[in-house]
């Protein structure tokens, strides 16, 4: 059996311990909710970019602006003609997903129409011509099906159906409607592990003994003892069984106590579940983010897990999953809900952490018959920004021979602008964040804001906290609703998301960081993301080229070649605070007298003298250009 690769461990301590018990592999600790990242973003807090005055963000946008339309100016100017070519997403083989740009949206927080403080199906389908502009080619809603709210959508209570705080199926088509219209598909997220404890599956499941849904849960005996039947723990806190007195057995959930666990042993389970992705596919979804994937399965002997020193933010002992998480018979339930995906072209996005490109490789099936798209969440665990890191990483992806999927954030993760950020160059390092995965092999998940550089806005008090694992965890662990804040469409009062109270505070940074502000500074984060983005789809090397490393030994500057036959783009990252030179030799490759073409950057100056023997960067600088022989 492989070690267990969920993230179990929610506490910083796991970040190291893992590695040197044997337990898990060497490289990054998997926290999905992320207390390594909350631990350096405590550190990071205090640099917060809150502390610049509006002054001195208004002569620095002036400033900004007019330099940008400089650059931009000179670069229009030098962009071969055929760098535009726009061919490439059409191949008639080609999966539609593989060139495609994917954002997730939180449906609470994107857009609210009826002013009651959360956002809706109807208010996501207001700003499709936003994202349409931005080029996204796919959004993934997370769940919005009916559901008790206990964790946000996280326990669906009828999954062929739309949560009236939401809005309902007419929205819904409407949306599809309106996305399609754009050249937008809509992803679904699928929760499979678990259900809510108020679906009618389990309401019946633990009335009685003899139910017919009995079995569609996993139920048992206390132990002699009158104890849980073993010592699995929930990633939520405390014991992973919670016992019924209706039955006066146990039944076992990974989560919350309000999302138990579904028995995929149980064919009727299977049955079920992927018939819920057939009713949507008929209604034009165009594939499903899978939640959770690694833990349908629990050893049928319930062996206790092993335990290790120490205790979790939420003050539970430290655990291997090596009995509940990440067991082989996931693939077979893999393949099969790909079986149905195919027969309906969909796509399959799995959260799927790992601690390694090899075992995250298992996910896409060993005749790639699995998940297309399991993402790689790996990035979300590099703390500081470190060409070094990243460069190893992104090189075990490479000899790992996958179709990478990357994010930087998501709604589970502290926002990377804050990871990253030093309070100084927070949206240079944002920039650059973007000018990393979205120029890489693969196909990219944004998630909402991230364009516009949002950042974190936590609870200042555990009254305040809404997600439970905040309430329970605190101080230690504030939960999620920091990166979960409103969308920031522009600086009026709840940053044009609400005429209500929004159900999390919206963060302060609304009042430089919105979408109207950012849609008028051509130095913005947000202008970034949309010619990054454009850059991408016009440019065959950025979507199809092989990945080339350059000059593998600078600790400070990412550099790298993205090659196809006929075409080749340099991609060059400053990831230090200080100014940097780089001299590249391009002959090993082939390219000796190679000329260089400037196609986008983020410094003022636009460096059109660069060449591929100098390249001079800003601190933090992004820059893209043309290798043309
Ligand atoms: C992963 C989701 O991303 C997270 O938000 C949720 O709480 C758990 N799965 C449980 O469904
Ligand atoms: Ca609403």
């Amino acid at each position: 059996m492989q070690h267990a690769e969920y993230p179990i461990e929610l506490m910083h301590a796991v970040c190291t311990a893992g590695a040197s018990n044997g337990l898990a592999s060497a490289s990054p600790c998997i926290p999905p909710y992320a207390s390594c990242f909350r631990s350096c973003r405590r550190r990071k807090r205090s640099f917060s970019y809150r502390s610049r005055t509006s002054f001195d963000v208004g002569k620095i946008n002036m400033l900004r602006k007019a330099v940008t339309i400089l650059v931009l100016t000179l670069i229009a100017g030098l962009i071969p003609a055929d760098s535009t070519a726009e061919n490439a997403a059409g191949q008639p083989d080609h999966p539609w997903w593989r060139h495609a740009v994917f954002y997730e949206i939180y449906p609470r927080s994107f857009a609210d129409s009826n002013n009651d403080g959360i956002g809706d199906l109807n208010g996501i389908t207001s700003h499709l011509d936003y994202l349409k502009a931005l080029g996204i080619d796919a959004i993934w809603l997370t769940p919005c099906y009916p559901s008790p709210q206990v964790d946000f959508g996280y326990d669906v209570s009828d999954y062929e159906n739309i949560d009236s705080i939401y809005g309902n199926l007419k929205d819904f088509e409407r949306l599809e409607r309106e996305a399609k219209r754009r050249g937008i598909r809509v992803i679904m997220d699928f929760v499979i592990n678990h259900t809510s404890d108020q679906h009618p599956w389990f309401l019946d499941s633990r009335s009685s003994i003899n139910s017919g849904h009995r079995n569609w849960y996993i139920w048992h005996d206390s132990r002699a003892s009158g104890q849980p039947p073993n010592n699995w723990q929930s990633i939520f806190g405390g014991s992973a069984w919670k016992f019924d007195p209706t039955t006066s057995q146990y039944y076992y959930h990974f989560f919350y106590p309000q999302q138990p666990d579904l028995n995929w042993r149980n064919p009727a389970v299977e049955h079920a579940m992927f018939d819920v992705t057939r009713w949507w596919y008929k209604r034009g979804v165009a594939g499903f983010r899978l939640d959770a994937v690694s833990t349908l399965f629990e050893d049928p002997d319930l062996r206790d897990n092993p335990v290790r020193p120490g205790v979790n933010d939420l003050g539970d002992p430290l655990m291997d999953n090596l009995y509940n998480d990440n067991l082989p018979e996931v693939h077979d339930i893999l393949r099969g809900l790909r079986k149905v995906a195919d027969e309906h072209k969909a796509v399959l996005i799995g959260e799927t952490w790992t601690a390694t490109p090899d075992a995250l490789r298992k996910y896409y099936g060993e005749h790639n018959d699995e998940l297309q798209m399991p993402m790689d969440l790996a990035f979300t665990e590099i703390a500081t920004l470190s060409a070094t890191e990243f460069r190893k990483h992104i090189a075990g992806v490479e000899s790992a021979g996958i179709w990478p999927v990357y994010v930087i954030s998501n709604h589970d993760i502290v926002r990377s602008y804050l990871r990253y950020g030093d309070g100084q160059h927070d949206d240079a390092i944002a920039k650059l964040m973007a000018g990393l995965y979205l120029t890489l092999r693969g196909t990219p998940i944004l998630y909402y804001g991230e364009e516009i550089g949002m950042q974190n806005n936590d609870p200042q008090k555990k009254d305040d906290v809404q997600d439970p694992i905040g309430k329970l965890g605190w101080p230690r662990q504030k939960g999620r609703d920091g990166e979960r804040t409103p969308m920031q469409w522009n600086d009026t009062p709840n940053a044009g998301f609400s005429q209500g109270k929004p159900w999390l505070p919206v963060s302060p940074s609304y009042q430089t960081h919105n979408v109207a502000s950012e849609l008028n500074d051509p130095n913005s984060v947000l202008h970034f993301y949309r010619h990054l983005l454009a850059l991408r789809r016009r440019t065959p090397a950025l979507l199809d080229g092989d990945y080339l490393p350059l000059n593998q030994d600078d600790p400070n500057v990412l550099a790298y070649l993205r090659r196809t036959k006929s075409s080749s783009a340099l991609v060059v990252l400053n990831m230090s605070a200080a100014p940097q030179t780089i001299r590249l030799d391009l002959s090993p490759k082939g390219l000796a007298s190679a000329k260089l073409w400037p196609l986008l950057t983020t410094m003022g100056t636009a460096n059109p003298q660069a060449t591929v023997a100098q390249i001079s960067l800003d601190p933090f600088a992004v820059y893209i250009g043309e290798i043309r022989k």
